[in-house]
């Protein structure tokens, strides 16, 4: 049995924000939630350890899970101002180690929010007492490196970066910041670390130089050793974000696992790297997305095409065609319809539904068989509330119409282009409402002051 360490009580100052670091977002979900979800797929005993705006992660994480997902972790306040560092952040008051259920302990990092708890078995399959996860990088710089024993995944040594020689700085592999402890290490050796170092922090990575210091000398007596097992992942799973570039960087290694995954659910894409999905999008039957489509929150597309430039905002498309150049905005039904390019809708229902081209249909609901003329505009808002217009089926609303809310319209109901409509509209009616037009003769002329 496993429990989690999440260690997410750093500062962030890299960030230069006023947002917590691991409160920022990859593809519309928090770096933490993201850490959390992998960590709930192999623990039920998670510590997540707070410090910096440590409220304002508690509630936003409270709000985002269900109560029994929270039953699940403990949050934890490092005693920074006593115990600062990667290793203070395991201490209680008299230095000893926080209480953790289970025999292992696997430390994760909320600003690592890449790993995948699959990637992680081999740390926690192994026998070792310690695993580590390591990854070869070309810029190794900022990392603690790895040193090994010849020919061996043994690890003998991490040395942080400032404490480097000038030959340990060309190590190309680096500790990931994960690992797998069996907890007896963990609670011999946090109680011993020392901040003696130039940060004046207590490091985690200490407890691996104190260990393996200790077992060297347990196997230079000749007494069996279970040693510290180097585990080498990806690049890409390892990778931390400490600033905005690095979020962005996150970001689209993110993208791409969410596009590659609608991809395999059957979605095609028109140059996949155009698109940007949210990870909480999901797709059912047959999709296409075409170049530059933005699809975000929690949205459902089924069966359906959304043309290029089109933005869906927590949205479900059934069945449906949209855009180019549609803007689907949160709460929107569509089912069977077809939206042509420059139609905004909000809180649309919309069943067997066409609407071709720049119109505005937001609080409304329409009917199967009715048609929207181009530029139709549902006028919601008063300036006081928002009202809703209700479309029965097989209603042809002509190019040009406003349609005043609140205002009903019935089945079967033609309205006429340029009307603007500010009363309820009974069954098999034709509707009108428009000035009369006058035609003036010879007013052009008379207007230019031309002959005739
Ligand atoms: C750490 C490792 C380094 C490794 C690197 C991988 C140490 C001493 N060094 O360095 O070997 O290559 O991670 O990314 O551990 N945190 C706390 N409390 C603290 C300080 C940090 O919870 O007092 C948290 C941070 O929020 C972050 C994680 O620990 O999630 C790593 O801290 P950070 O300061 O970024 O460590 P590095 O200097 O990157
Ligand atoms: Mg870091």
């Amino acid at each position: 049995m496993l429990s989690i360490v999440i260690l997410a009580a750093g500062f962030g100052t890299r960030m230069k924000s006023q947002t917590p670091k691991v409160l920022h977002t990859l593809c519309g979900k928090s770096m933490i939630e993201y850490v959390i979800d992998e960590s709930l797929k192999i623990s039920s005993d998670i510590h997540i350890i707070l410090f910096n705006q440590k409220e304002k992660i508690i509630s936003y994480l409270k709000n985002k899970y269900q109560y029994y997902i929270i039953d699940k972790i403990t949050f934890h306040v490092q005693l920074h101002d006593i115990y600062p560092g990667t290793g203070g952040a395991f201490m209680q008051e008299n230095k000893e180690l926080i209480p953790i259920k289970e025999d292992k302990v696997l430390v994760l990092s909320a600003d690592s929010p890449m790993i995948c708890a699959d990637s992680l078995l081999p740390l926690l399959q192994s026998e070792s007492a310690i695993n580590i996860a390591t990854f070869k990088t070309r810029n190794p710089s900022g990392y603690g490196r790895i040193i090994k024993e010849d020919n061996t995944n043994h690890v003998i040594r991490i040395i942080e970066e400032k404490d480097c020689t000038h030959t340990h700085k060309k190590i190309d592999e680096v500790n990931g910041g994960i690992y797998c402890f069996n907890k007896t290490i963990l609670q011999h050796y946090i109680p011993l670390l020392l901040n003696d170092n130039a940060q004046k922090e207590y490091y985690l990575t200490d407890v691996i130089n104190l260990f393996a210091r200790d077992s060297q000398a347990i196997h230079d007596k000749g007494k069996n050793c279970q040693g510290i097992m180097a585990c080498e992942l990806s690049e890409k799973e390892l990778m931390g974000v400490n600033t905005k570039a690095h979020l962005a960087i996150a970001q689209n290694l993110m993208l791409e696992r969410v596009r590659h995954r609608a991809m395999l659910q059957g979605v095609i894409m028109d140059i996949p790297e155009s698109i940007y999905l949210d990870s909480s999008v999901e797709f059912e039957g047959e999709c296409k997305l075409e170049n530059g489509v933005r699809i975000v929150g929690k949205s459902k597309i089924q069966n359906s095409i959304i043309k290029a430039h089109s933005v869906i905002e927590e949205s479900e498309i059934i069945s449906s065609d949209i855009g180019p150049h549609a803007h689907i905005r949160p709460q929107c039904n569509i089912q069977d319809s077809h939206i042509g390019n420059f139609v905004e809708c909000k809180k649309a229902m919309l069943k067997g539904v066409k609407a071709g081209h720049l119109s505005y249909l937001g609080d409304c609901e329409i009917n199967t068989g009715s048609n929207i003329g181009a530029g139709v505009i549902t006028c919601n808002y008063d300036g006081k509330s928002k009202h809703k217009t209700i479309i029965g089926k097989d209603v042809f609303v002509g190019s040009d119409c406003q349609l005043v809310a609140p205002v009903t319209i019935k089945d079967r109901v033609l309205i006429a282009a340029g009307s603007t409509i500010t009363h309820d509209i009974p069954q098999g009616v034709l509707a009108i409402a428009r000035g009369k037009q006058r035609n003036i003769e010879n007013g052009f002329y008379k207007f230019f002051d031309e002959k005739e």
